[in-house]
């Protein structure tokens, strides 16, 4: 089910990702020269990434992975390489068509379906795993609570997902954001207090199956997020 806050939110994404910050998404996440900030977010990211992968087995021929808010698609090709059959969904249709482009000769075309669309809505019917790195940092706790319920019910092993720590350098950034409105801004990353998370992911009927496996937040510079494992009671 998706709430007002949610669609909201997601609309404003789409809109965001795939006109007014597509070429700098673009660009972040390939190897192109980028300004000294955006490399540091660049190295947190690819740090990030080596934390997701080291939560999922290293052989996941024939298993269904969702790469949930899957951009441009980087995650989705190492998990690819790794033999899953990945679905990646993004709401932005330009990321998703990067995507395409940049799927590696050595990577068949049917090992990733790549889908326009919200990754709560994929119908991609039963999963092993998710994977939804930094594509729900932008909503509020509670959605991010519904999103988990919802791709809980069709995951069978495990979901690793991203949320934004609440920290007193993004407060920060979140204020000057607040006193300095600009019409094409990024729409606000909402920080969420990771331990009240936790609890509230422990305290939430429709997650009885599941529970908080490991928790890791990389901090770069730019670049901060914490990965949450979800694993099966
Ligand atoms: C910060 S980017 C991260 C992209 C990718 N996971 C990565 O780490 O490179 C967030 C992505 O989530 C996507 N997104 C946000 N909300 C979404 C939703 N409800 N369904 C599908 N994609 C969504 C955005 O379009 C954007 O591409």
């Amino acid at each position: 089910m998706t709430t007002t806050s949610f669609a909201e939110r997601r609309s404003r994404l789409e809109a965001y990702f795939d006109r007014t910050a597509m070429d700098a998404w673009k660009q972040l996440t390939s190897d192109a020269p980028v300004s000294k900030i955006r490399a540091t977010v660049r190295a947190g990211r690819n740090t990030m990434h080596g934390v997701l992968m080291s939560w999922l087995p290293d052989d996941l021929a024939g298993l269904r992975v969702l790469d949930a808010g899957c951009g441009t698609g980087a995650l989705s090709f190492k998990l690819a390489q790794r033999g899953a059959k990945v679905i990646a969904t993004d709401v932005s249709a330009s990321l998703i068509d990067i995507a395409r482009d940049r799927r590696p000769a050595e990577i068949p075309l049917e090992a990733i379906d790549f889908r326009c669309g919200d990754m709560l809505q994929s119908e991609c019917g039963e999963v092993d795993y998710v994977v939804a790195m930094d594509s729900l940092i932008h909503y509020e706790t509670k959605d991010i609570l519904a999103a988990l319920v919802a791709m809980g019910r069709y995951t069978t092993r495990k979901m690793v997902v991203t949320v934004a720590p609440r920290t007193p350098a993004l407060q920060l950034m979140r204020t000057m954001g607040k006193i300095f409105p600009r019409g094409d801004r990024a729409p606000a990353i909402v920080p969420a207090h990771i331990p009240k998370l936790c609890q509230s992911i422990g305290n939430e009927p429709g997650l009885a199956d599941w529970q908080v496996g490991r928790t890791e937040r990389v901090m770069n510079g730019f670049y901060t997020s914490h990965a949450i494992e979800m694993v099966r009671r």
